[in-house]
C-alpha cells in the first residue's frame, strides 16, 4: 500500500466545485474563472454557485440573500454562550463553539440533504454575526444587529459600527469570494470526513473550524498580520527575513503544498486590492511592507518552491479594513464556509465511510511483565 506522508496527491474524492490549474495559473469555482467572479460577483453570488451548482436567477439571489439575513441572529443560547465566554478568548475558538452549540437543542435525526443544506445556510448565515458581535462583546459593548445588503458589509458594520466605505464593502466582499473555497484543503477535508461517518452538518462544520485554526493552515493570516505589523516598515523587511530564516522559522504567508512552481493565481487580484485600500487609507506601509516581503522572500525561496500564499495579502487587506488581528480567521471561515458546506453535499451524494490505513512500524511479540517487577 502506498503512503504519502501528510496525504500529499492522495485523491479523496471525485468533485466538480473547485478544479486549480497550475500549470496555467487558474482557479475555476464549478467551471467559472476565480478572477472574473472576484471582479464581477458577490459572496453570496459565489456561495451560491459553489452550494447549488449553478449562478442565480437575480430573483434566486435575492432570495438566496432575503434567507441568510433572516436567519443572521443565532438561537439565543448560543448569544448567552458568548455573554459568558471569558474576555481573552480567541475569536475563533468562540466561533466554533457557538457553531457546536447551535445543534443544541436541535432534533438532528433527519440527515437529508434538505436537512443538512438548512442547518449549513443557518451557520453561514450566522457567522458574521457572532464574529464581530464577539468582538463588540470582549470590548464590553451590547450586541447588534444591523440591517445590511449582505455578509460583507453587515460584517463591517457590526465590527465597526458606522458606514463602511463602498470600497471597504467590495474588498471585504472580493475577500470572501477568493477565500471561499479552494479544492481539498485540510479544513474541506475535516468536513467531509466527519460528514462521511453520518455525523451532522454542525459537527462537520464545527471540526472544519477547528482544522483552520492551524497556523499552517488558515491560521497564518493572523501570523502575517502580526509579522507585517512587527516588521513596521519596508526597510526592515530584510533584515527581518534573514534573522527569521537563520533561527529555522517559517515565514507566514509563503509557502502552499500545491503551488510549487509558481505563485498562487488569487494572489495578482488581493495585490491590486490591497493597494487601492492602500491609496485611500493614505497609510501605505502595511501594503509596502507586504511588497517587499515577497519580493525578498522569492529572491530567497522561490528555489525552493516557495511563493507568496493569499494570506499574506489577506492580511494587509483584513488591516486596511479595521479588523482586530484575531478577527482575520473568522474573517476566513465565515467565507470558507460555502466551501465546506458544497463538499459535505457533494460528498454525501456518494457516501462512504473515509477510513484509511496506517502502516505499523512498532515491535510486535514483546513479553508482558508483571506490574511489581517492571524496573
Ligand atoms: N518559510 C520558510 N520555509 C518554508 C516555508 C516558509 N513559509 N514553507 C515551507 N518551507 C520549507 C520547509 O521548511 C521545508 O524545508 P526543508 O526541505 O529544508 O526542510 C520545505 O520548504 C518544504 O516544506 P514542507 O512543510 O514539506 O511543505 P508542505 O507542502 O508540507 O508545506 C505549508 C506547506 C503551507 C505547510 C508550508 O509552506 C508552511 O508552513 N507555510 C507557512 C504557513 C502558511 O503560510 N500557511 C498557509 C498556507 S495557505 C494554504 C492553506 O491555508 O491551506
Amino acid at each position: 500500500m502506498a503512503y504519502s506522508p501528510g496525504l500529499e496527491g492522495v485523491v479523496v474524492k471525485e468533485s466538480e466545485i473547485c478544479l486549480i490549474d497550475v500549470e496555467n495559473s487558474k482557479i475555476y469555482y464549478r467551471g467559472y474563472d476565480l478572477e472574473e467572479l472576484a471582479e464581477k460577483s458577490t459572496f453570496e453570488e459565489a456561495a451560491y454557485l459553489l452550494i447549488y451548482g449553478r449562478l442565480p436567477k437575480a430573483s434566486e439571489l435575492a432570495e438566496f440573500k432575503r434567507l441568510l439575513a433572516s436567519m443572521r441572529r443565532p438561537p439565543d443560547h448560543v448569544i448567552s454562550i458568548m455573554r459568558s465566554a471569558p474576555r481573552s478568548a480567541e475569536p475563533i475558538d468562540v466561533l466554533r463553539t457557538a457553531v457546536s452549540a447551535m445543534a443544541l437543542g436541535e432534533d438532528l435525526s433527519d440527515r437529508s440533504r434538505e436537512a443538512e443544506l438548512r442547518r449549513g445556510l443557518a451557520v453561514m448565515a450566522a457567522m458574521p454575526y457572532v464574529a464581530a458581535n464577539w468582538d463588540r462583546i470582549r470590548r464590553g459593548l451590547d450586541v447588534v444587529d444591523p440591517p445590511a445588503d449582505g455578509q460583507a458589509e453587515y460584517f463591517l458594520k457590526v465590527l465597526r459600527g458606522g458606514e463602511p466605505t463602498p470600497l471597504q464593502i467590495r474588498a471585504m466582499d472580493v475577500m470572501m469570494v477568493v477565500y471561499a473555497e479552494h479544492s481539498m484543503n485540510n479544513s474541506s477535508f475535516t468536513a467531509v470526513s466527519v460528514a462521511s461517518t453520518l455525523s451532522d452538518m454542525y459537527a462537520a462544520l464545527t471540526a472544519a473550524l477547528a482544522s483552520l485554526k492551524g497556523p499552517l493552515h488558515g491560521g497564518a493570516n493572523v501570523d502575517a498580520a502580526r509579522m507585517i505589523e512587527e516588521i513596521g516598515s519596508p526597510e526592515r523587511v530584510e533584515r527581518w527575513v534573514d534573522s527569521a530564516l537563520a533561527s529555522g522559522r517559517r515565514i507566514p504567508g509563503f509557502g502552499h503544498r500545491i503551488y510549487k512552481r509558481g505563485p498562487d493565481p488569487r494572489l495578482k487580484v488581493l495585490r491590486r486590492l490591497a493597494e487601492a485600500l492602500a491609496k485611500e487609507s493614505g497609510d501605505s506601509r502595511p501594503y509596502e511592507v507586504a511588497r517587499r516581503l515577497e519580493e525578498y522572500v522569492h529572491s530567497k525561496l522561490s528555489g525552493k518552491g516557495i511563493f507568496a500564499n493569499t494570506d499574506l495579502y489577506a492580511s494587509v487587506i483584513f488591516k486596511y479594513l479595521g479588523l482586530p488581528t484575531d478577527l482575520n480567521l473568522p474573517a476566513f471561515a465565515m467565507s470558507r464556509v460555502a466551501g465546506w458546506i458544497a463538499h459535505v453535499l457533494e460528498y454525501r451524494a456518494r457516501n462512504r465511510l473515509i477510513r484509511p490505513t496506517e502502516k505499523y512500524v512498532g515491535p510486535v511479540g514483546l513479553r508482558y511483565i508483571p506490574l511489581a517487577e517492571r524496573r
